[in-house]
């Protein structure tokens, strides 16, 4: 009933709306000293349980879906024109197995062109499949295809729309799902999450505020920070009942470390795919597009922040983070007598390493001004030198080998690099960071420096992108194409 009269509220626009809004009980605080002037009103936790996004889970060999992308979704506890997928931020969580058949009809509800990308499928680029060239027009619908193949390792995958130019604001409006591939061992957990995080400003009327051209320079980080949606809720647990998180970085710009006050985290897979074993190392740091599995073992009852700790993402003056403190994200709450939880398995089934590369290849990012600094200067992103041109091809490979490429970045803010379709392993990096051994999609690329990933092109043929995940830089320039044929 107070949702109806809210969304009236709100619906009838002018001086009546910031009286409703600071009526509504406790549903937007800051989370930092930056938050945008009249853009909140102060309130607490709201202990509000942790949601499950809906589940779309798919039988005999296929999930058909329609996803239809709109404005006019519930965040922080209020009804504001903020965007989602079915009427909810998150999406509902896709569930699929390997093998199956995962066809989507994507209606744009939209006043702009969008698209949908399966961020961590690795499924045919080509057609009707994760092809980011697709523009579905305002009104308009796409009929996807994604086919899983068959030794798809099992993980947490997401989805969130691609096109060219539109992707900062629609990710950064709420766009945004989990994808799980189902399977892998049965691991002895009470519970299994999905927490996706973003982050968005809300103008005081419920629309999402204007990003200026510093913010997209530097990758706009949003006021609010969300976990499904929601401005820190609880996580109900039970001592000696460990659960899993699925934790996607799903913001436009901002580097996280996550961690639980008292409670060491056993990561188990990252970018959806096993790690050879738990590491319980305390380093979870999750750039744009990453994803993390982690296992929280509770055994004392009590209240445990989840606490996400800012990460420098550049150096100097251009240090983007703007988030300088720890951000408050949820609340672990723990009851029942302590109780110690089982063990987790010794290993992990981990995907076997990749051959040694055939070809060698680098690539640079960069990132240089068109005008004077902080002057309403625009910022030119490009690779190699230029601004990405769909039409272009710029990396052709051979179907069926494996290279090594050098992803280099020349500028002050650390890039993420991110490849459609074919995952990569980290070789070495400039930072001289430890290794996993096993695949991932996203790799934070730091300031001045440089990573080299290995990449089996093994897979599927086709044309996609690869392109940095700060999708302020993506859709300003900082994106190519890549063929393998
Ligand atoms: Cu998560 Cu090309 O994107
Ligand atoms: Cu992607
Ligand atoms: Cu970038």
């Amino acid at each position: 009933m107070t949702r109806i009269s809210r969304r009236r509220a709100l619906a009838l626009g002018g001086a009546g709306i910031a009286a409703v809004i600071a009526g509504a009980a406790g549903w937007v605080a800051t989370d930092g000293p930056t938050a945008r002037a009249g853009g909140q009103v102060p309130g607490g936790s709201t202990d509000e349980e942790l949601a499950r996004p809906a589940e779309l889970v798919g039988r005999d060999g296929r999930l058909d879906v329609e996803l239809v992308a709109a404005a006019g979704v519930r965040i922080a506890g209020r009804e504001t024109r903020a965007l989602g997928f079915n009427g909810s931020s998150p999406g509902p969580t896709l569930r699929v197995r390997p093998g199956d058949e995962l066809a989507v009809r994507m209606t744009n509800h939209l006043d702009q062109p969008t698209n949908l990308h399966t961020h961590g499928l690795r499924v045919s680029p080509q057609g009707d499949g994760d092809n980011p060239f697709v523009r579905i027009e305002p009104g308009a619908s796409f009929d996807y295809r994604f086919r899983v193949p068959a030794h798809h390792p099992p993980g947490t995958q997401w989805y969130h729309p691609h096109h060219h130019g539109m992707v900062a604001d629609q990710l950064f409006g709420g766009l945004a799902g989990a994808l799980l591939v189902d399977g892998g061992p049965a691991l002895p957990v009470a519970d299994d999450r999905v927490l996706l995080v973003t982050d968005i400003t809300l103008d005081p009327d419920g629309s999402v505020a204007a990003v200026g051209a510093m913010d997209r320079m530097q990758g706009r980080e949003g006021d609010l920070v969300l976990v499904n949606g929601q401005h820190r809720p609880v996580v109900p647990a039970t001592a000696g009942h460990a659960q899993r998180w699925r934790i996607v970085n799903a913001c436009t710009s901002r580097v996280f470390m996550l961690r639980v006050e008292g409670h060491p985290l056993a990561r188990i897979a990252q970018d959806g795919t096993f790690l050879p074993a738990p590491v319980t190392d305390g380093q979870a740091v999750l750039a744009p597009g990453n994803r993390m599995d982690v296992v929280v073992s509770p055994v004392v009852a009590g209240r445990f922040r989840l606490i996400l700790d800012p990460v420098d993402r550049g150096n100097g003056m251009m240090a983007g983070s703007r988030s300088g403190e720890p951000v408050t994200l949820a609340t672990l709450v723990v009851d029942g007598p302590a109780a110690s939880a089982p063990a987790l398995p010794a290993t992990l089934p981990a995907e076997p390493a990749v051959a040694p590369a055939t070809a060698r290849r680098s690539t640079t990012f960069q990132m240089g001004m068109g005008g004077p600094m902080g002057g309403g200067g625009q910022a030119r992103m490009t690779i190699d030198g230029r601004p990405f041109d769909p039409d272009r091809d710029d990396q052709v490979v051979a179907a069926g080998t494996v290279e090594e490429w050098t992803v280099l970045n020349s500028g002050p803010l650390a890039h993420p690099f991110h490849l459609h379709i074919w995952p990569f392993t980290v070789v070495a990096a400039s930072d001289g960071r430890p290794t996993t051994g096993v695949p991932q999609d996203v790799v934070l690329v730091p300031a001045g420096g440089w990573v080299r990933v290995r990449i089996a092109f093994t897979t599927h043929t086709g044309r996609s992108v690869y392109h940095c995940h700060i999708l302020d830089h993506e859709d300003a320039g900082m994106m190519a194409t890549v063929v393998v044929r």
